[in-house]
């Protein structure tokens, strides 16, 4: 891939590259799928790509990103984990979870002890996994910019809750190791990136927030959240302005190979 291409991904995939070094991708599993995730897969010399998704409306979405990157022996798929025929007996040489941990919540609750284990038989060489250390079920942070990242991640995920959907729930980096390494995975790596978050992502997490809110019987109780959703995109603005960037949370990638017997 040339620098110009790689420079559009983020640092986690850039990383993910330099992990991956000479070897190649082989076949590849981009098991939570997305815009980001499916746009730097096409960018790799695989053999093929099955991209999986739980939401109907992400299909087209990753196809479209796709677009003339598909090749025939791509696949977009809409399928749930918790489904054992799902890609049963296929196996890929590359796994890629990215931010699907977080997001299982949502698809399928309290499978999330599960997950790599259900990964672990379509790993031939490398799963990596990425996700963010949880910042919303944590004390209330003691910087400006802790406070308002914390606050706006409470205001979406009680939004969220009210309109009926399930929110994200992140899980910290010593437990994905921990569980990978019972789903009979090596982890060979794992490190932190520092996100730093601009108008863009506080503007996105509050539109979370606010979409369909109008479908509540409440309608004083909407006008506050929408109140309250335009002070927090406010003050993100100003400390944004003073600092750059909102530079509080966490991700990471943890790279494992499955152990194999002889
Ligand atoms: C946060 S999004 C993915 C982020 C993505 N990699 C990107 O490009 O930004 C999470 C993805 O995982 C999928 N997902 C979550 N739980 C799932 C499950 N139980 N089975 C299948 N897909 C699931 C969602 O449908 C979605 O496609």
């Amino acid at each position: 891939m040339s620098t110009a291409k790689a420079k559009k991904h983020s640092k986690l995939y850039r990383h993910i590259e330099t992990l991956q070094g000479e070897r190649p991708w082989g076949a590849l599993l981009d098991a939570g799928t997305g815009v980001k995730s499916v746009s730097w897969v096409t960018g790799l010399a695989t053999e093929r790509w099955t991209a999986v998704t739980g939401a109907p409306h992400f299909v087209e979405q990753v196809r479209q990103t796709a677009g003339s990157a598909l090749r025939p022996q791509d696949r977009v798929v809409l399928g749930n984990w918790v489904d054992p025929k799902l890609l049963e007996g296929d196996v890929y040489d590359t796994v890629l979870a990215d931010y699907l941990l977080g997001a299982i919540e949502g698809f399928a609750p309290y499978f999330q002890s599960y997950l790599f284990k259900r990964l672990r038989p379509l790993t031939r060489t490398t799963l990596y996994v990425t996700g963010i250390e949880p910042y919303v079920p944590t004390g209330r942070p003691d910087s400006r910019a802790g406070q308002l990242v914390w606050d706006v991640g409470r205001f979406r995920d009680a939004c969220v809750l009210l309109k009926g959907g399930m929110p994200y729930r992140e899980y910290p980096s010593p437990w994905v190791v921990d569980q990978l390494k019972r789903a009979g995975f090596a982890v060979t790596a794992v490190k932190h990136f520092t996100s730093q978050y601009k108008e863009l992502f506080i503007n996105a997490q509050v539109d979370i927030a606010l979409h369909g809110l109008e479908a509540l019987p409440d309608t004083a109780l909407v006008q506050a959240l929408h109140g309250r959703g335009e002070a927090l995109r406010a003050e993100a603005r100003d400390i944004i302005k003073a600092e750059g960037a909102l530079r509080t949370c966490k991700n990471y990638v943890v790279a494992a190979d499955p152990i194999t017997n002889g």
